[in-house]
């Protein structure tokens, strides 16, 4: 088999990417090692910025998010029994984000790519390993109804997440990694019962941070901080909203409505970036080069500004001969990671409960307090939160 573009992966990085190239003539094909209902079912995260907005828009998968997506035009923090707003367009020049699922907009892309534009993508086909990326014909070694095939492509795009094959095809010397583990994980519940407030509640409490999301006026996503190493198993239903409403100011506590449990799940938290993000004709992109704690919300935005830098590289290649993007993908997208990874980093330090100490408490609500007291800590935290400016090209 052979294509223009070999992508592996086909999470929000891979689809985006293949719908991108397809609608400019490019050929992609998409390995990928899960079924598609798989793919569908995993719950994950749900914040999108106005630039990853605007990527949909231009894919042409932005209708249904422009229909039923929540604007959010702030957020709201909670610390010693009070909640204080963040306004985002009062601080960053008019800018908000879009509340809509990384499944939804997962569906739209499968729908788009696949079932209308009749795009290449097969399912329960891991790739094994990627060879010869250091030549002009790269191959993608995969797994298909238990025999081996090969994909012969012109670039590879390894958009497999933190797990993929495509990172690890790399010799380790080849490759630095940075990363960092945090002391706790997030328990989270997807349950059909409307938002407790209408925009996001971020809670630093002495028990542990506590999260306020939802998906939709009708169903909530909520988590609370957990022992790293907990399971599941140990929560009921009610345990899990008793612990909650104890981390929320008592106003909101009392306006919480509880619902059974569609989804409960335990996510670890990490920071972690692999750097360069290419090697010959071998791109990372997304999860499979970096990962942040989802306390800031970038990391599906990240995977969308790794797909604007290198769908753009491509496209330059393949429509005025250029290679100068493809030389500066790695570079250009990696200053954009570094920063949210340190945002991610910051807040995740700035709500969380990492030791007993009186002293580590007071720092955090003595810095949220000054934060959020001041025009200029609301500007810090506006601006990160909605999302720094992806680099433009000439
Ligand atoms: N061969 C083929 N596919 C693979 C392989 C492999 N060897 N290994 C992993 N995959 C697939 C996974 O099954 C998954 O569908 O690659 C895909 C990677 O998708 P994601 O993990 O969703 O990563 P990405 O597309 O970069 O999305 C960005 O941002 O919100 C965060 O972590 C969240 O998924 C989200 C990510
Ligand atoms: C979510 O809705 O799943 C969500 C929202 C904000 C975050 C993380 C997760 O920071």
């Amino acid at each position: 088999m052979k294509t223009q573009v070999g992508i592996i992966g086909s999470g929000p990085s891979g689809l985006l990417l293949a719908r991108l190239l397809h609608l400019q003539g490019i050929d992609t094909v998409i390995l990928e090692s899960r079924s598609r209902e798989y793919v569908l079912g995993r719950v994950r995260a749900g914040v999108i910025e106005q630039g990853m907005a605007d990527m949909l828009r231009q894919a042409k998968v932005g209708a249904r998010m422009d229909r039923e997506g929540l604007i959010h035009e702030g957020i709201n923090i909670a610390f010693d029994n009070r909640l204080e707003r963040v306004d985002f367009p009062k601080h960053t020049n008019g800018k908000v984000v879009m509340v809509y699922g990384q499944t939804e907009i997962t569906y739209d892309l499968m729908n788009a790519h696949i079932d209308e534009a009749g795009g290449i993508v097969h399912y329960e086909s891991p790739a094994i390993r990627v060879e010869d990326y250091d030549t002009e014909r790269p191959r993608i070694i995969y797994q298909q109804n238990g025999k081996e095939s090969e994909l012969v492509c012109d670039f590879v795009a390894g958009c497999d997440g933190f797990h993929g094959v495509a990172r690890k095809s790399i010799p380790a010397e080849k490759i630095a990694t940075f990363s960092r583990a945090y002391p706790f994980g997030w328990l989270g519940i997807l349950s059909d019962v409307p938002p407790v407030k209408e925009e996001l509640i971020y809670a630093n409490h002495e028990r542990g941070f506590a999260l306020c999301s939802m998906r939709s006026q009708t169903r909530s996503r909520y988590y609370i901080q957990c022992e790293v190493n907990d399971k599941v198993e140990n929560w009921t239903d009610d345990a899990f909203w008793d612990e909650l409403c104890r981390r929320l100011p008592s106003e909101e506590a009392a306006n919480v409505i509880r619902g059974p449990r569609l989804e409960m799940g335990i996510t670890p938290l990490h920071s972690f970036v692999a750097e360069p993000m290419r090697f010959g004709r071998l791109f990372l992109a997304g999860d499979a080069a970096h990962i942040v704690p989802p306390t800031g919300a970038k990391g599906l935005n990240l995977a969308s500004s790794d797909i604007y830098y290198l769908s753009r590289a491509l496209l330059a290649y393949y429509k005025q001969k250029r290679t100068d993007l493809l030389d500066r993908y790695s570079e250009t997208a990696l200053r954009r990671v570094w920063k949210a990874i340190r945002f991610s980093w910051w807040y995740t330090n700035l709500l969380h409960k990492f030791d007993n100490e009186p002293m580590s408490r007071r720092l955090q609500t003595s810095e949220l307090d000054y934060l959020t007291g001041s025009e200029a800590g609301q500007a810090v935290i506006a601006e990160n939160y909605v999302g720094l400016p992806y680099e433009k090209f000439e």
